[in-house]
């Protein structure tokens, strides 16, 4: 081992959107696992809005045996787990799929695909469903209705900042209560996915003090952009749920730190730059951040934000423990002098770039060991090594 290098359990995302089937344009499983190694990830979980939607279990293994291609191609032994995507005319299918996907993903308002499920009869049936089957269920939790009144407050404004407006602190904090009210009634386990308000957070204490199984995701964007950043990324940094201010970002780090937040996941949703730069409206919600996610982190532990300890468990035991997975061995080796300047340059992803291109980050992985495979990690960054 190199002196000077830190090993630490290698990470965990379990939030990623690889884009196949049906996009394999902006990102592949070729790409995003030499992503996912770059930030000392060696599992991931896929989301299901796919086109088609992962919503059977003939999509399940359809694209399960798509994705075993891909990583063959890779050679990186990439471990990882699918989501079920829930949609009105399938989800009686959840008995079936028990044993194939990692938890149920609810889109309670709408992004990226097609799926969402907005109202009660539904959401009540398939919460339901998953307490009786011991499933997981993951939400998006946005309210459609909310969404759509405010949208016609903002018809031809195309100042991407209105996004943040239109998927309001309130459609979020609304759409966290009634899933911890879903979850309450039907004793299902929850997961509230990219929590990024303080509203949320409030909500999310209090049914945990309350004895409700409720778990708490945060993803990189909340905790390293504000809305401010749209000054600078135009709708590069438009995402679904929005960035928000300053303030609820301080509160995103005080939840970490107090463990309201149980862990991290990077949400990483890459579209091209052609997209992305199209005018409001018409750009698609989402960015890239998989192989940033550790440098930003540790970057963060350099700043005193979190601890290392705190780290480790964000992005791999807890979320071990919430997800019922064996243990395994892999590990990450950290420098944490190394400084480098984050550039598009060498990014793995196949999108091309990355909203933290420019940021100068100290603490960096150079090596990870998946499934007892070593693989040095690149040097691409810029920067100099103190
Ligand atoms: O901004 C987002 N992009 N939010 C989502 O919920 C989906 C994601 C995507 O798949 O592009
Ligand atoms: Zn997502």
């Amino acid at each position: 081992m190199k002196e000077g290098l830190t090993a630490l359990p290698a990470l965990i995302d379990p939030h990623v959107h690889f884009r196949t089937p049906g996009a394999t344009y902006k990102e592949d499983w070729i790409s995003g696992a030499k992503a996912a190694i770059q930030s000392g990830v060696t599992t991931v979980f896929d989301m299901p809005n796919n086109t088609p939607s992962c919503t059977t279990l003939q999509e399940l293994q359809n694209k399960h045996a798509l994705i075993q291609n891909q990583l063959e191609e890779a050679g990186i032994p990439l471990r990882y787990h699918l989501y079920f995507g829930a949609d009105r005319r399938h989800y009686r299918e959840i008995p079936k799929v028990k044993d194939y996907a990692i938890g149920i993903k609810i889109f309670m308002g709408c992004s990226t695909g097609d799926l969402l499920i907005d109202d009660m009869a539904s959401l009540n049936e398939i919460f339901k469903m998953a307490a009786d089957h011991d499933m997981l269920i993951s939400v998006h939790a946005e309210d459609e209705p909310t969404i759509q009144q405010n949208k016609k407050k903002f018809v031809d404004v195309q100042d991407p900042l209105i996004h943040s407006k239109i998927r309001s602190r309130q459609a979020a904090a609304l759409a966290v209560e009634k899933a911890l009210n879903l979850a309450e009634k039907h004793r299902a386990r929850l997961c509230i996915l990219h929590v990024g308000s303080k509203e949320e957070l409030s909500l999310i204490r209090a049914a945990k003090a309350a004895g409700i199984t409720v778990y708490a995701e945060t993803s990189p964007h909340h905790l390293f952009l504000v809305v401010d950043d749209y000054l600078k990324w135009g709708n590069l940094v438009q995402v679904n749920p929005p960035l928000r201010e300053k303030e609820d970002q301080d509160a995103l780090w005080e939840a970490i730190r107090d463990g309201t937040i149980d862990y991290l996941g990077t949400d990483h949703a890459p579209h091209t730059l052609e997209e992305k730069k199209l005018p409001y409206g018409k750009a698609p919600s989402g960015l890239p951040s998989i192989e940033l996610l550790l440098p930003l982190l540790l970057h963060a532990v350099n700043q005193k934000k979190i601890d290392l300890n705190t780290l480790v468990k964000i992005t791999r035991k807890n979320i071990e423990t919430i997800f019922r997975l064996p243990p395994n061995d892999d590990l990450v080796l950290i420098d944490l002098n190394r400084i480098r300047e984050v550039q598009d340059e060498g990014l793995k992803t196949k999108c091309g770039w990355s909203p933290y291109r420019g940021r100068v980050l100290q603490g960096w992985p150079v090596c990870t060991i998946i499934q007892g495979r070593v693989f040095h990690l690149d040097d691409t960054h810029k920067g100099i090594h103190v």
